[in-house]
């Protein structure tokens, strides 16, 4: 009892005193950003192969003693995966881990069985081998383990990479491209450290998100600079937090342009000073920097209609140090790439998804349960609702979508492009519309879900399969979850 009380006075405490515009932590940036390789491959016939293997490792994290992590090919993160649209890729996932865990490419359009969900388990010492052919405009995609009650262990320890897709459409545009020099991959994260320099994956006070962590860390560097040599920036962000949403702000304010979101380029540019993005969420931006300057990266405490979204620290995450020459760069084009709309009027089917106590409509995941059956190349619109002010944004494999509106009001210009992955406002129903491919499979399904890690793992998770007319799904085959 006196303990309790205890602990909750010093909740409280906890809670109150830390004022939510303070920046938390001493951030120095005296380190380097690590920039992840471009992961080698090789061409057999028509097929590019990639040699994957998860493993473990130490990593400095800042702390007095290294961190045990896990990562890709190295010790923490993965590298770039990289690949054309129209190629046909081939992975082999190695699995030197001691645990069964799984590699899920997210935003990919793949088929189910190659998806790398909770159902495709990789052993250790076994190797998964899924092949397709890219099929999906130029954009920055990402993979992660997704094994069901085990996502958000695996992905906190290190596991998570960067896959972008190249096309001629996007080729041909005056854009930043240059990998590592004015095109920048960011991996930003969240950790807490323990005084050992173990990752302390304890939960935190707000609505059981999961970790909220206080070391800042882009592509596994805490404390980062990164040297600029050119006038503008590319910066591929991606949040692969387990539960923080970052809202990406210049501390001097400056404005950049968002050029493209989740599933690849907006139509045209969007100027803006701060971009939200939840986990899982991507954007690519082009920021200007003038000669000499430094500028930090941070995220601002910003609105998220959210009552118990917790994490909306300031905090600086990364500094940019422009050189004194500076090679020109052009200025964003005005136009982009295409986005059709697609039309409510083509939609066959609508669903609707309340978000609510690690449930979906009410029903925490079944590895076993098809929820929701898909006829292939059909058109859909669905209604996702947070309903109880959680963590909450929503997922959709196979797919990307587009945003009809929030709370019936027409999105904001940034959410008007492809988006695999959306936050929900408290009580504010987003309507998705999506055309689904012709990927069908009777025994393989596709996940929906939270991508707050930990709300995910509890069973805010779904399974959708994609049929033919007319088919019914059989059973799953391997229907096992993580231990
Ligand atoms: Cu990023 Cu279903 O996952
Ligand atoms: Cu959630």
């Amino acid at each position: 009892g006196v303990l309790a009380i205890g602990a909750f006075a010093a909740w409280i405490a906890i809670a109150f005193v830390r004022a939510p515009l303070d920046t938390v932590g001493d951030v120095d940036f005296d380190r380097a950003l690590t920039i992840p390789p471009l992961a080698e491959s090789r061409v057999d016939g028509d097929v590019r192969t990639f040699d994957l293997r998860l493993q473990s490792g130490t990593s400095d994290l800042g702390a007095d003693h290294l961190t045990p992590t896990w990562g890709v090919n190295g010790e923490l993160l993965g590298p770039t995966l990289r690949a054309e649209r129209g190629e046909a890729v081939a992975m082999r996932v190695h699995n030197d881990l001691p645990e069964t865990s799984t590699l899920h490419w997210h935003g990919m359009h793949l088929p189910a069985e190659m998806d790398g969900g909770p159902h495709q388990l990789i052993e250790p010492g076994n190797v998964w081998s899924p092949t397709w052919t890219i099929d999906q405009p130029a954009s920055t995609l990402w993979y992660h383990p997704h094994l069901h009650g085990g996502t958000a262990d695996h992905v906190y320890r290190g596991l998570a990479g960067m896959f972008i897709i190249d096309d001629p459409l996007e080729a041909e545009l005056d854009l930043p491209r240059d990998y590592g020099v004015d095109d920048l991959p960011l991996i930003v994260q969240d950790k807490n450290l323990d005084d050992d320099g173990e990752l302390d994956m304890s939960e935190s006070f707000f609505a059981s998100a999961g970790v909220i962590g206080e070391t800042i860390v882009v592509n596994g560097t805490p404390g980062p600079y990164a040297d600029v040599t050119t006038e503008a920036v590319r910066l591929r962000l991606l949040n692969g937090a387990n539960a923080r949403p970052f809202t990406f702000a210049f501390a001097d304010g400056r404005d950049f342009d968002l050029i493209g979101t989740d599933g690849g380029l907006l139509e045209t540019p969007v100027a803006m000073d701060a971009l939200q993005l939840s986990p899982g969420e991507r954007g690519e931006i082009v920021v200007r920097f003038e000669p000499g300057e430094r500028v930090v990266l941070r995220s601002d405490p910003s609105d998220t209609g959210n009552v118990f979204a917790g994490g909306q620290d300031r905090l600086d995450i990364i500094e940019f140090r422009a050189a004194e020459q500076l090679d020109p760069s052009p200025r964003v084009p005005d136009q982009l790439a295409e986005v059709p709309r697609l039309d409510p009027e083509d939609a066959s089917e609508e669903r609707s998804f309340r978000l609510s106590d690690s449930t979906i409509n009410g029903l925490e995941m079944d590895m076993e349960r098809v929820d929701e059956v898909v006829e292939a190349g059909a058109t859909e619109i669905w209604t996702v609702t947070n309903a109880d002010g959680g963590s909450h944004n929503f997922h959709v494999h196979d797919v990307q979508f587009q945003v009809l509106d929030i709370d019936g009001r027409e999105p904001p210009p940034h959410l008007r492009g492809w988006k695999d992955t959306v936050w929900l406002r408290q009580s504010e129903p987003v309507r998705l519309i999506m055309r689904f491919g012709h990927h069908t499979s009777t025994e393989w399904p596709y996940m929906f879900h939270c991508h707050t890690l930990r709300h995910e793992d509890e069973g805010m998770m779904g399974q959708f399969m994609v049929v033919e007319p007319g088919q019914s799904p059989g059973p799953i085959p391997h229907a096992e979850g993580h231990e």
